[in-house]
């Protein structure tokens, strides 16, 4: 049987830049070079598309730091008509995006695949769009009936021209401590826990940091469980996992940086509440008109019982810590297994579009 081609691209210009190339690195080293053949494309925090002159595997990071895509290579090019055909990668049968956050998970380069007509792993450019934005997930995801924190939306623009008034409407209508978030990021990246009035300034600069587009939340005590989804027409759920971070909240460092986090895998929460995050997942997924896998987030009030959809992640993280592959592994699916799968997912829906 002929090798898969498949291209990796890693790296991008979003703030999870190191993020994504500890997760493509994850992912090249495990797949089965019997069936698969890698084309690693990085993407510089500048956004050039590059046949690397060091493989991910080669790249180091200094000082505790994550590694970084080096400016360092020959320039590669999606063509419409050829794909990466014409880029000096030669042809390639399947692209994997392993790229978080904006210019990556949120359809901008799932636009670039559908035009050149290429097969791709992930959601298509609706679902990640949508996804992305932490304010558009939650209209479609309550349309759908699913259960949510309260939350308001605050564009830049209003905090500027009115903050008092921005200020009165989360006193008015959410509680202390509320969340701040840029809208469209990952990563617990510009998110800051606002635990007074006084501090939410703060908390709102941050976000606009990143994003003109901020949302405030109601902060919730809970916990917090992860479901994977995997499947095109008829998605699966996987076992649920349970992350206890060793901070505050499950902030960057935490994520990336710190031991002392832990999985938790299956959830040690009730067998009704693992299901209902299971059932939650895929209504959520197919809320969003997700394809491929993703990862669903839950708030898990203990004192309530109840369970909150808190987002959904539509290229969840790949890095030997990250809970999706782990979740899938526990699923009885093994990492390698798993990426394979990815790609005849990948494969499947470009055929089934084509018709
Ligand atoms: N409403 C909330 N109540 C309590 N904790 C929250 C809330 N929103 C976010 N957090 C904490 O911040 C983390 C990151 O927030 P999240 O919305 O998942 O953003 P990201 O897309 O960056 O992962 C969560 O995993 C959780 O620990
Ligand atoms: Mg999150």
């Amino acid at each position: 049987m002929a090798r898969t081609r498949l291209a990796i691209l890693y790296g991008g210009r979003s703030a999870e830049h190191q993020v994504s190339v500890v997760s493509a690195r994850s992912v090249m080293e495990a797949l089965d070079p019997d069936r698969f053949e890698v084309v690693p494309i990085a993407i510089t925090r500048e956004g050039a598309w590059l046949l690397p002159d060091r493989s991910p595997l080669e790249l180091t990071a200094s000082g505790g730091a994550l590694p970084e895509v080096e400016a360092a290579g020959r320039e590669v090019a999606v063509r419409p008509e050829r794909g990466l055909a014409e880029a000096g990668a030669g042809p390639v049968d399947v692209v994997f995006p392993i790229l978080h956050g904006p210019f990556g998970e949120d359809g901008t380069v799932q636009g670039l695949f559908e035009l050149a007509d290429l097969p791709y792993v992930g959601s298509g450019v609706l679902a990640s769009a949508l996804a992305m934005d932490k304010a558009m997930a939650k209209v479609v995801l309550a349309a759908a009936g699913l259960p949510q924190a309260p939350y308001l939306v605050v564009p830049e623009r209003h905090w500027r021209t009115d903050p008092g008034r921005v200020a009165a409407e989360v006193a008015d209508r959410l509680a202390y401590p509320v969340f701040t978030k840029p809208a469209r990021l990952g990563s617990s990246i510009g998110i800051t826990k606002v635990k007074t009035p006084d501090v939410l300034a703060a908390g709102l600069e941050a976000a606009f940091a990143h994003d003109p587009k901020a949302l405030v939340e109601q902060g919730v005590t809970a916990r917090e469980l992860e479901c994977g989804v995997l499947g095109n027409d008829a998605p699966e759920a996987s076992v649920v996992g349970e992350v206890v971070p060793g901070h505050e909240f499950y902030d960057f460092e935490a994520k990336y940086l710190d031991e002392s986090l832990k999985l938790e895998i299956p959830a040690p929460v009730p067998d009704a509440v693992r299901s209902q995050v299971r059932e939650l997942s895929l209504r959520a997924f197919q809320a969003l008109d997700c394809e491929g896998f993703a990862r669903v987030d839950f708030f898990y009030e203990e004192a309530t019982g109840r369970v909150l959809v808190n987002e959904v992640n539509t290229i969840p993280g790949f890095t030997p810590k990250s809970m999706f592959p782990l979740l899938w592994a526990a699923s009885g699916l093994a990492y390698p297994d798993l990426v394979a799968r990815l790609v005849d997912l990948a494969v499947e829906r470009h055929a089934a579009r084509r018709r």
